[in-house]
Parts: structure tokens; sequence; C-alpha cells
């Protein structure tokens, strides 16, 4: 079977076999096939979709096609987590921690920064001195005698997903269940956890725009992990709204310890609670509701914000700046953004705030890009409150004033003020298991 043959039967709308799935990978990855040939695939996948069992296919061999991750030397239930990508996600940074801090191990391989979405790997290297890219040994150490370690992606793992993502996100096939779908799982399963957690994020700041849309990915992703014997939760959740109010590096480094000390901001607190319940759920330490006790108490006794203290000190990080935050690098510009109108803040457009976030400094706008880690928004109004005319809707952090006025006007179209006070927004629609789908 030639390249040509495969692209055409997806095409047609049918279904590919294991060894044609194998052989495009293969040759995709040693450069065979060129990638005019894989694009058209992706293409075709887009339009045509997979099954389950094709994209089950797809992802184990995307997954063996470089280093498996073993973690059976490490004692006890190890539990990774995945977002699908979001604007002010910093949910890693908090729940990692607290779910160490009550014996659950987490091993965890982060990425950095895609498109309008922040990455957990960059966040954490605005910590001064914090080491991402440390040796699998040293990984294993930590996780064994400190309970959680959040590293970058090796180098060898999955190359067949960093080939095709960097396809796709210049071939405007990103946004494809199939394709989402194995490219997180293939990830997760070479990973080597036991179990694992996905945040599947929807709205306008998200990959899957609608809720049922990311329902379809959830399940799809918690079959392919049920599949490969890994115990698999997703929790669909909106990110129509950014998650608290910063958004950037440092910022948000700062907002995860605020949460962690018990003042964080109230949706990011609740999520967080949520996320870790169901981690520790997984690794069978108790029920929902208990897990989610453990939760708060560690987060009230402290305990977990030492493990992230603990943490940042094994990985070379100076765990002082997550008390004195001055040593962080400051920006050196805060621009405060005020409203002309008085109303409720009805809506923000998520993406143009992550856009806005980038333009800044705290995002890439090419692979060389280097990021300022002081860079970003805070929001002082979030959807739902209440602002005057004259009052301050965000701050902007920059180094840079040229930044700020390019940023302004896109963040005052991002946000939508209205006379009358809008729906309470929700944050969790459902939760999909092997056992089905729970609304919320
Ligand atoms: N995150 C990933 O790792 N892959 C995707 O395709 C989308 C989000």
């Amino acid at each position: 079977m030639r390249m040509y043959d495969i692209i055409k039967k997806k095409r047609d709308g049918n279904v590919l076999t294991e060894e044609e799935i194998e052989l495009f990978l293969k040759g995709y990855i040693n450069g065979e096939i060129p990638d005019y040939q894989a694009a058209a695939l992706l293409m075709a996948i887009y339009f045509k979709g997979m099954t389950s069992k094709e994209t089950a296919d797809l992802t184990m061999h995307m997954a063996n096609s470089g280093e498996m991750i073993d973690l059976t030397l490490i004692p006890g239930v190890k539990v990774d987590k995945h977002s699908t990508g979001g604007v002010g996600d910093k949910t890693t940074l908090i729940i990692s921690p607290i779910v160490a801090s009550v014996g659950v191990k987490v091993a965890k391989m982060s990425g950095r920064g895609l498109g309008h979405t922040g990455g957990t790997i960059d966040k954490l290297e605005s910590i001064p001195g914090f080491r991402t890219n440390i040796e699998r040994e040293k990984f294993f150490e930590i996780v064994k005698n400190v309970g959680v370690s959040v590293i970058g992606q090796s180098g060898n793992m999955d190359p067949a997903d960093k080939k095709l993502y960097a396809l796709r996100d210049v071939t405007a096939t990103v946004d494809s269940i199939p394709l989402i779908a194995s490219s997180i799982m293939s990830k997760k399963i070479a990973a080597g956890a036991d179990c694992i957690l996905l945040d599947v994020k929807t709205g306008s700041g998200a990959f899957m725009k609608t809720v049922p849309e990311a329902v379809n990915l959830a399940k799809t992703m918690v079959k392919i992990g049920e599949h490969v014997g890994k115990k698999t939760l997703a929790m669909v959740t909106n990110m129509d709204v950014p998650l608290g109010r910063a958004i950037g590096n440092s910022l948000e480094v700062v907002e995860a310890c605020e949460t962690l000390k018990g003042r964080g901001p109230k949706d990011l607190e609740t999520l967080c609670l949520e996320l870790s319940a169901n981690m520790m759920y997984l690794a069978g330490i108790g029920t929902i509701s208990e897990c989610k006790l453990m939760a708060k108490k560690a987060i009230e006794d402290g305990s977990a914000l030492e493990k992230l203290s603990d943490m940042v000190t094994a990985q070379g990080g100076d765990a002082g700046v997550l008390q004195d935050y001055s040593g962080f690098k400051q920006a050196k510009l805060k621009y405060e953004l005020k409203t002309d109108k008085t109303g409720y803040i009805e809506s923000i457009n998520t993406e143009n705030c992550g856009r806005v976030a980038m333009i800044l400094g705290a995002g890439r706008e090419t692979k060389e890009s280097s990021i300022d880690f002081s860079a970003g928004i805070l929001l002082n109004k979030k959807v739902g409150e209440r602002i005057k005319c004259g009052e301050v809707l965000a701050t902007l952090y920059s180094d840079d004033i040229e930044k700020c006025r390019l940023a302004e006007n896109l963040l005052l179209n991002a946000v939508k003020v209205s006379a009358n006070e809008p729906k309470h927004t929700q944050l969790i629609y459902a939760r999909v298991s092997a056992d089905g789908v729970e609304e919320y």
C-alpha cells in the first residue's frame, strides 16, 4: 500500500487498518513520507474522523514511537493529570502538591505554552533557578523522596506527536477529536503513570468550543486509557472565562501560591479541590467526598504549600519566592486599563486574553521566541462582577509601553459589559469515566 492509497482511502471515508496507520507513522517519522502527504492525511482525518479502533491504533503507535518511561521502580500508585489547554490554567501547580501531600505520587511531564494557551513548564521556569530538564534518575529520586516532580517532556518521548503536532499547528488540523485524543493519550501512556486524570476544557479559550464536543473528546480519551489498562477519568470544565485572575507565568505562580495559602480566587480553588479529589480517588485512597476533605485540609494546614516548596528546592529553585514574591523578575510597567462603561462584566473572550498575554511577552510568537516571565495580565474584574466607568478592568504587566498600547484595544474589545447581571457561569460540566457521563 502506498501513502497515496492511504490518503485516498481516508478521503473517501473508509477505515484504515492498523498496518496502514503504522506504515504512515513510521514513514513520516523516518522522513520517507513528506510533510505534504502527511498534511493531506491529517486533513482527511479532520473531515472524515476515525473509529475508536483507528484512534486507539494511532495512539499506541505514537506512544511506541519513542521512549516509554518505566515508573515501576517508584513504589506506590503514580497519578498523572493533563489539561487540554487553557488561559490562566495554573491548576497543575496547585493540585500536584496537594495530591502529593496526602501520599499519592505525582510524576509529571508537562509542556510549554502552545498558541494562545500557557504551559506549566514556562510557569515553573519563572521561579529563579528552577530546572525542568533534569536527568531521569534524579526525577525518579525526587518523586520517591518528595512525592512530586514536574519536568519537561524528554526529547525522545513520543517523537511522532512532536512532528505531527508541529504540522497540525500550521495546517489548521489541531481541533480534531481523534487527533487531539491520540496526541494527549500517546504522551500520557509513554509517561508511564498508573492513573490519568484529564481536564478537558471547553469554551472560547479552549480547542473544544462546545460542551458536547468536549464530552466526546473526554469519552474518546477515557476509552483509550482504559483500553491500555490505565484508570482514567475526565472532567469537562469551563474555559469560557480565564481561570482565576492571573494570566502570565510568574503572575500565575504567585496566584497558585496564594491559592495554596487559602487566599486564591474562588473559581480556581473550587476547580483545584475537585481535580485533586479525583486524582486521589483514582489512586484509591478514598471516596470523592473523603478525598475532597483531605484536599481542603492540605491547604488549611499548609502541607500542600510545603510540598510545593520541597519540590522547588529539589529541582534547584529558590523556594523563598513562594513567600516573598519580590524575588520573581518584576515587570517595569504596570499599566492600568480603565473602562468607560458601567454595568456587569458579561463575558470575556478568553482566547483573546491569551493573545493579549502573548503580545505582552508571556508566550512565544514563534518557536524560537523567548519569554518574559514577568509579563501578563491581572484581571481586576471577572465575569459577573460590577464595574463603574473609570474603574480599573485589568492591569497589564510588561517592560514595553508599545506592547501595552497594542494590547489595550484587544483586551478592551474582549470584554463585554452589560446593564444586567449575567447568569452564574458553570465551572464543571461533566465527569466522564468508564461507567459513563455524569452531568453536573
Ligand atoms: N494538547 C496536546 O497535547 N495535544 C493536542 O492535540 C491538543 C492539546
